[in-house]
């Protein structure tokens, strides 16, 4: 186990009676992102996932201009490449960055030349929508955000089966040819797609925590399945309430992740021992998403399927 400093480690070993069957562990630590990084074993990561500040003055963050953001950025990022194991994954999870000069800064746009410069390999670019947020007045309100997922490597793990999704139309058969009568579609499910509809952490979610700017950890989920295996350790330098770390150790990975604010870490903190004592609620990855405009105020399903 790495141990950047074993007098910040925290790890909770204990075997919850919850179902959770192999929990991995958890490390977290309130520390720079830069000397967290230093002092992890290079090549010993199989996912890094994270979401970073967006530079526009959240109380997280201080404003700086886009050049210095954009080289603050790279800093994390050049780190982590090298803490990245051959055929594991980068995940940067990023909305816009607001300039008086500029506008809109799409930050996925000026963020990838530098994982490119860097020798990744980019696989998908995901769009995350969610319902709901600020309502502009001035232009259309932003209802999405992406993930750009890239690769160290031209051959890299990626599982598909545990991310399936319901296909659209279950009982659909081939009409004609040598598998005239057989389902047309895989048994397991479908692909989910590179649209995904998951509500994001506003105050009634199940999640919420007093972080300002929480992932869902059914998100994460979504990427630890696909593209780790059990046992592998996965990563967020900007870990905030934790989100990452559990989803990891809730599917038996290793959870790793800092934050410079101490108040976060301890939310952190609390949420994972909370998941050990089976007493932390997520949002399941494949519930419905409540729907007020279906007949009935009915449920959709979280996949786009905007056919
Ligand atoms: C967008 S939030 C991440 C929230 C997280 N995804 C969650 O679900 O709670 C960004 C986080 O980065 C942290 N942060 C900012 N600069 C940092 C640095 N240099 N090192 C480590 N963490 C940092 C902030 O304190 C903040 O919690």
């Amino acid at each position: 186990m790495p141990r950047a400093n074993s007098g910040l480690l925290f790890a909770v070993e204990s075997v919850p009676d919850d179902g959770l069957k192999s929990p991995g562990r958890a490390v977290l630590e309130c520390r720079d992102n830069v000397t967290f990084l230093e002092n992890l074993p290079e090549r010993s990561f199989q996912l890094i996932i994270t979401s970073p500040p967006y530079n526009i003055g959240k109380e997280y963050e201080k404003r700086s201009s886009l050049e210095r953001y954009l080289a603050d950025q790279e800093a994390v990022i050049s780190r982590c490449v090298r803490l990245l194991k051959p055929g594991g994954s980068i995940c940067w999870q990023v909305g816009n960055h607001i300039s008086p000069d500029r506008g809109v800064v799409p930050l996925d746009i000026v963020l990838y030349p530098i994982f490119v410069k860097l020798g990744l390999i980019m696989r998908n670019r995901i769009v995350w929508h969610f319902e709901h947020g600020l309502h502009c007045t001035h232009r259309f309100s932003g209802r999405y955000e992406t993930i750009l997922w890239f690769t160290h490597g031209e051959r890299y793990l990626f599982n598909l089966d545990p991310v399936r999704v319901p296909p659209k139309y279950p009982g659909k058969k081939y009409f004609k040819g040598p598998r005239a009568g057989q389902y047309s579609c895989n048994p397991l499910g479908k692909n989910p797609g590179d649209v995904w509809a998951i509500p994001n952490v506003k105050a009634n979610h199940v999640e919420k925590t007093e972080h300002p700017c929480q992932f869902p950890v059914e998100l994460v989920e979504r990427l630890v399945l696909s593209m780790t295996a059990p046992g592998d350790w996965v990563l967020d330098p900007y870990v905030g309430s934790g989100s990452s770390v559990i989803a990891a150790v809730k599917n038996g990975r290793d959870g790793y992740g800092c934050d410079v604010e101490r108040k976060y870490i301890d939310i952190a903190k609390r949420r994972v021992s909370d998941l050990y004592a089976g007493r932390l609620q997520t949002r399941p990855i494949e519930r419905p998403i409540y729907d007020p405009r279906l007949p009935g105020g009915g449920l959709r399903s979280g996949h786009a399927d905007y056919a």
